[in-house]
């Protein structure tokens, strides 16, 4: 059994849905804590709920804004806490130093489109549902993708596409890409990692 360390910004959508599929998708791993760079971050009360141990570390307020520093006490939790992989569940932080050293080939991200389109540093949540439509592609999706330091750069694991439809906005877009992609392909990708597969 892995330990999986979970790190998130925000609603934690993508943190619910592995919670859900532990001990059904997810067999050969499981979620040790939850780690937030900001402290609103309403995926901080789904991991409460859910009786994870949660942490939250800012680069600004915690570290004062040195990435170096970010990087450690972010590794140093992870240690602690004895994680085997981390998972990227909507972190919005870029990050290298000392975590991506230490855990290389272990850390997992999922972005919302088709890499390697809408991908890249700045393009994150929503923005990247704008670029699709302002674009006007007719398919868009999501990857799941082990990270290195190139920013959605690293080997990818699972994409699985979502067709635009007339009338989409950011935010509706951003919904279908959740439930018909994101919370199925990341707990199938954390699978394969926790199970070696990868
Ligand atoms: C998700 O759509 C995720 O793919 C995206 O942010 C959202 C977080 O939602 N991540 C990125 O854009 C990373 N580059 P959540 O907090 O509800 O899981």
């Amino acid at each position: 059994m892995k330990n999986i360390g979970v790190l998130i910004s925000g609603g934690g959508t993508n943190l619910q849905a592995l919670i859900d599929k532990q001990g059904s998708v997810i067999k050969s791993g499981r979620i040790v804590c939850v780690c937030s760079n900001s402290a609103g971050a309403y995926g901080l009360e789904r991991a409460k709920k859910a009786g994870i141990p949660t942490m939250v570390i800012r680069k600004n307020a915690d570290c004062g804004g040195d990435a170096e520093e970010f990087s450690r006490r972010i590794c140093s939790y992870m240690k602690d806490m004895q994680v085997d992989i981390i998972v990227l569940a909507g972190f919005m932080a870029i990050f290298g130093g000392e975590l991506l050293k230490e855990y290389s080939g272990r850390i997992i991200n999922i972005h919302p489109s088709l890499i390697p389109s809408f991908c890249g540093k700045g393009m994150y949540g929503l923005k990247v549902h704008e670029a699709a439509l302002d674009y006007g592609v007719k398919v868009t999706g999501a990857t799941v993708h082990l990270v290195n330091e190139v920013v959605d750069g690293g080997k990818i694991l699972i994409q699985k596409a979502v067709y635009i439809q007339d009338g989409d906005t950011p935010e509706v877009l951003q919904k279908r890409v959740m439930e018909e992609a994101e919370w199925i392909i990341l707990p199938e990708a954390v699978e394969m990692v926790c199970s070696g597969r990868v």
